[in-house]
């Protein structure tokens, strides 16, 4: 097992009405920016409920973070942020409105000129402007790590930015919300929350069998409780168990003293700059393809979650395959379709070479756990799935 430091500084407050604690939580005298994305919570009643509990504070708001929050939209909340003298926000929302918010809590503090460089620099948060979130949406596990993903239209880029400064202060997961999220929402938590448990897992074996046995069982749970979530949102048991399947997906636990893959993800975010598809729906494209292309480095891993979490039997090249393919009959189960050209996308012409390069070239990254996969392996994996 490798070293590792594991600080997790996030409140969790987690279960029904936990929005009720919002007043001790946050920081007495808080000037509050309170931020959400294009307006479902002013029609879930989540609102509501958060307004009423801000009483005690000066609040003000800014609506319209987008799904894949864009970096103009967010310049115009940190003028807000600059003029009124915000010493504190509160994201109410999805991983979007949060990461949104983990951008501003860096920019705000950020000496530099040009924040567009947090991001295309890799320059890490030390200190951020301290913020809090009510979760809408159980998916990316945002609430309680200190990553964001941050979108710029006009370059076509997506990037990662992270640090210790971007831990939230509190997180209010509630799994009541997961009642008024439309189908699409569900099946994208469901197979976000599934692909961030594989790009920490599914690499090679070592001997931590502790993050192993967790990250199987996050996955049997997410593979037992997906039919019931997409039909029965409102049960709360079955929201609670998967609220905290996509929490412990990404909350830094399992990722710890194991080697990590993440190429899935580098790559889903280059798809969904070049065309918009949904996050979750990119990793369900590049997830089965990358795992049949890396079925050499990968068989022994495979072979070993098809055992264990599929039940399936027979020599380790044989469960590989089936477990692939296995996964990709459950991104399916969920309604979403794991081809690119079930989005619309033909041929690989209009995919930006300039993101492929994007990703070798000026940022420095080769991806995979081995650091092997290059432009054009890329490529070729996405061609497969034309
Ligand atoms: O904008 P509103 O009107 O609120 O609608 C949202 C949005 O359209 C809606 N929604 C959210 N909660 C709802 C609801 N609708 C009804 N009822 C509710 N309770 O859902 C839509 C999608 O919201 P979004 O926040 O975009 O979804 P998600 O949580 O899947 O976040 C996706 C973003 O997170 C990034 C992705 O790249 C993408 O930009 N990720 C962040 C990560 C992190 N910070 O750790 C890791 C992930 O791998 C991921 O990259
Ligand atoms: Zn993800």
């Amino acid at each position: 097992m490798n070293n590792f430091n594991l600080h997790l500084p996030t409140q969790l407050c987690f279960g029904k009405d936990q929005h009720k604690e919002l007043s001790k939580l946050i920081p007495a005298n808080s000037k509050v920016l309170l931020l959400y994305g294009g307006g479902s919570i002013k029609r879930n009643g989540i609102y509501e409920k958060v307004i009423r509990e801000l009483t005690s504070f000066d609040v003000i708001e800014f609506g319209g973070i987008e799904a894949n929050p864009q970096y103009s939209t967010l310049l115009q909340a940190l003028e807000v942020i600059k003029t009124q003298q915000i010493n504190f926000m509160l994201a109410v929302g999805g991983g979007s409105v949060i990461d949104g918010t983990k951008f501003l809590a860096s920019a705000a503090l950020y000496s530099g000129d040009n924040s567009w460089d947090i991001l295309e620099k890799g320059q890490r948060t030390e200190i951020g402007l301290p913020f809090g979130t009510v979760l809408t949406l159980p998916a990316t596990g945002s609430e309680m790590n200190s990553g964001a993903v941050i979108s710029r239209k006009e370059t076509g880029q997506k990037l990662t930015m992270g640090g210790p400064g971007l831990f939230p202060l509190f997180s209010i997961a509630d799994p009541c919300v997961v009642a008024s999220l439309p189908q699409r929402q569900l099946a994208n938590g469901i197979a976000d929350a599934f692909t961030h448990v594989m790009e920490q897992y599914m690499t090679y074996p070592t001997s931590a069998s502790l993050q192993d046995r967790i990250s199987e069982g996050i996955l049997s749970t997410l593979i037992d409780i997906a039919p019931k979530v997409m039909s029965e949102p409102e049960n709360f048991e079955v929201a609670a168990n998967f609220m905290w399947c996509c929490n412990m997906a990404l909350n830094g636990i399992i990722q710890k003293g194991v080697p990590t893959d993440w190429s899935i993800h580098a790559i889903g975010h280059e798809i969904t700059a070049a065309y918009g598809i949904d996050h979750a729906r990119t990793l369900a494209i590049v997830l089965p393809s990358m795992y049949r292309y890396k079925i050499e480095k990968k068989e022994t891993k495979l072979a070993q979650y098809g055992r264990r979490v599929l039940g399936i039997s027979g020599d380790s090249r044989k469960v590989a395959e089936l477990a692939i393919d296995q996964t990709e009959d459950f991104f399916r189960s969920l309604g979403i379709s794991t081809k690119l050209s079930e989005y619309n996308v033909d041929n690989l012409s209009s995919f930006p070479q300039s993101c492929v390069n994007a990703m070798e070239k000026q940022r420095n990254i080769i991806l995979g756990e081995h650091k092997d996969i290059r432009s054009a392996d890329v490529l070729s994996i996405l061609e497969a799935v034309i």
